[in-house]
């Protein structure tokens, strides 16, 4: 090696060890980081979801051992770990904040939950958390609304739960006050709106007409010349309900799941053993929430009316 090179290698090597003194006296510093209640995040200040609040939020989405959750915007990682230590789950929280990452490990180590635990800095909007089983947040009205599209994505039967606040028109299935705020549960339904060809049950075949907005869902049935409405439809996740008076006027009760463009389940009568049914979607399924582009322009009018 030459004079030259060996002199440009030192210098390089020099400049590398004042990296990574500088990079470990961060790290010392950042290891007695202390967050400020109210400081700045990137689209809404951290403030820490009160205990009691906590518990309650991970108790409406009945977090189990085998659940994933996620936290969006974590803070200082209090939920996540409460999800791991309180409840046995896997839990990942999602900050901006990279000190905030740094302090939630911290936490979650001293909390014996670190094997249970991962926090990650990133961008709720940009991060990909579809693996979630359940999904907490403490964020603002026009975050969740941007979040919402995101959200009718993931595998129908994923719990949400918001602190404080709701997701514009998409009523909760649950609600509760907790601590100084509310609290807001949905389950994310399946899509089974369209025609529906329904066979089995020892029914004459029977076409179905689904309308379904959120997880508000409602339908009529045609068995030939006579058309009757679904009684008391219903949709919770993957899990599609409705009673259905047939030609004889026997009252059946539907209970099956919806996977795709196909639901199966169980046809009872009163008095009478349950069946099996099957039907199978004519066409495509409708949206059953707003666009994308609807909700960003609803995010921004709520955003714009909290500043006016
Ligand atoms: C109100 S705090 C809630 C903290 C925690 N989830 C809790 O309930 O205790 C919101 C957190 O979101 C973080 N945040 C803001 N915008 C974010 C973004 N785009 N991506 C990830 N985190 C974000 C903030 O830094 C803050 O820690």
């Amino acid at each position: 090696m030459t004079t030259l090179a060996l002199a440009s290698l030192s210098r390089r090597l020099a400049v590398l060890s004042l990296a990574c003194l500088t990079t470990s006296a961060a790290l010392a510093q950042n290891s007695s980081y202390e967050p400020q209640r109210g400081q700045a995040g990137k689209d809404v200040i951290w403030i820490p979801t009160p205990d009691e609040t906590v518990t309650r939020m991970l108790q409406m989405v009945e977090v189990k051992p085998n659940d994933r959750v996620f936290d969006l915007g974590s803070g200082d990682g209090k939920i996540a770990i409460a999800a791991a230590r309180e409840f046995g789950a896997r839990a990942t929280g999602l900050e901006y904040n990279p000190d905030m990452v740094g302090l939630s490990n911290r936490r979650a180590q001293e909390a014996g939950v670190a094997d249970k635990v991962q926090f990650r800095q990133a961008d709720i909007f940009q991060a990909d958390f579809s693996s979630a089983t359940v999904v907490t947040m403490y964020l603002l009205p026009e975050l969740n609304l941007r979040l919402r599209p995101l959200l009718f994505k993931m595998t129908p039967g994923t719990r949400v739960v918001s602190h404080s606040f709701t997701m514009g028109d998409w009523a909760p299935d649950e609600t509760a006050r907790a601590g100084y705020g509310d609290v807001y549960m949905w389950h994310i339904p399946a899509n089974a709106s369209g025609s529906w060809k329904l066979s089995g049950a020892g029914l004459p075949d029977t076409s179905l007409t689904l309308a379904q907005r959120y997880q508000v869902v409602s339908g009529d049935a045609i068995f030939g010349e006579l058309r009757a409405s679904l009684v008391r439809p219903r949709i919770s996740g993957a899990q599609i309900s409705f009673g259905l008076r047939d030609p004889k006027g026997q009252l059946w009760q539907f209970e099956g799941q919806v996977a795709g463009a196909r639901i199966t389940g169980t046809a009872t009568r009163p008095g009478q053993a349950g069946v099996p049914f099957e039907a199978r979607r004519n066409g495509e399924a409708s949206p059953i929430a707003a666009t994308t582009a609807a909700a960003e322009q609803e995010a921004s009018q709520i955003a714009a009316s909290l500043t006016r």
